[in-house]
């Protein structure tokens, strides 16, 4: 009886430690993220095709610079609820798709040669990266590579939102921070400062120091609309752009799922009626 006990104490022991350590030990705080509200939120949400096209505009003009988005290949642009799908428009063929790959110029094989060449894009070929390698990236952003961006809106912990408050975040850091040369105060980005602050021990400020520069700026890039592009408008954007990157058939799961619920309401009917009918005859 005692040794069972003292297992069963032991157990919860581990259970305990094993639960607390993580927090324990990783320390990081960041601020809650702003509210933010999007289209494709909720069962019946839909991407907005003009705000993909901005937020296409966003990341090619401002983020691609630095960040890869290697899942992605330029016809992808176009398929169905993308940025510039076009009914009846197979996305290889999309004059948009086309146009956007071909200013890219791609490593190729010269087929009668066996030489190295390059040669522009086309809608099959994925989006270029920025560097050759993810050395070169590390070398040119003072040792922290640009995360690769494909699943971004999928990896963090209020996707767009975490995106979009992130990139409008950047303030100066508190009196009392110190923030190391190419490193960039973001109370959004989670973060461990008690080492940095010379304030109050209760008082560290929360988030953390990134190694991304603050990207935008008002009228960093020309909206085809005519959308006006403050740093707010940007930011939004390019995370529903981001979003719909990292889960392009959203809209077509939620359909299903929708289509799936009525099916099995209807079902539902059938099968009490069908009760109803088979038993109506017997005496109970
Ligand atoms: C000058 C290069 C540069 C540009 C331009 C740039 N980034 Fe970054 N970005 C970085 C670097 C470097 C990091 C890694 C930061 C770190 O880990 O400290 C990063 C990190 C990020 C992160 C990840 C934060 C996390 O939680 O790990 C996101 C999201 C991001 N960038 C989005 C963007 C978007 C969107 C744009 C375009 C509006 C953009 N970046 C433009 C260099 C850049």
């Amino acid at each position: 009886m005692l040794r069972k006990t003292t297992l069963i104490a032991a157990f919860v022991g581990l259970a305990l430690g094993a639960a607390l350590a993580p927090g324990a030990l990783a320390a990081t705080t960041q601020a809650p993220l702003k509210e933010v509200s999007w289209s494709f939120e909720g069962p019946f949400g839909k991407f907005d095709q003009a705000q993909l096209q901005r937020g296409y505009k966003v990341y090619h003009d401002v983020c691609s610079t630095c960040h890869s988005m290697n899942l992605l290949s330029y016809r992808n642009l176009a398929d169905k609820g993308g940025p510039f799908y076009k009914e009846g428009v197979n996305p290889n063929e999309s004059p948009y798709a086309k146009a956007i790959a071909k200013d890219f110029m791609v490593p190729d094989i010269d087929t009668d040669t066996g030489e190295a060449i390059t040669r522009p894009a086309t809608p099959s070929d994925h989006f270029k990266a920025p560097f050759a390698n993810e050395y070169a990236a590390k070398a040119a952003n003072g040792g922290s590579a640009p995360p690769d961006l494909s699943l971004m809106a999928k990896a963090r912990e209020g996707g767009p939102s975490y995106i979009y408050s992130v990139l409008t975040g950047f303030t100066a850091p508190p009196a009392g921070l110190t923030v190391a040369p190419g490193k960039y105060y973001n109370p959004y980005f989670a973060g461990d400062l008690t080492s940095f602050w010379n304030g109050a021990a209760n008082q560290v400020p929360p988030g953390g120091t990134i190694s991304m520069p603050p990207p935008l700026k008002p009228n960093l890039v020309a909206f085809d609309d005519g959308t006006k592009a403050t740093v707010s408008e940007e930011a939004w954007d390019v995370a529903a752009f981001l979003a719909w990157a990292a889960e392009p058939h959203q809209e077509e799961r939620k359909q299903t799922g929708f289509a799936v619920l009525i099916y099995l309401f209807i079902f539902a009917g059938v099968l009490y009626a069908s009760y109803r009918q088979i038993w109506s005859k017997i005496d109970h």
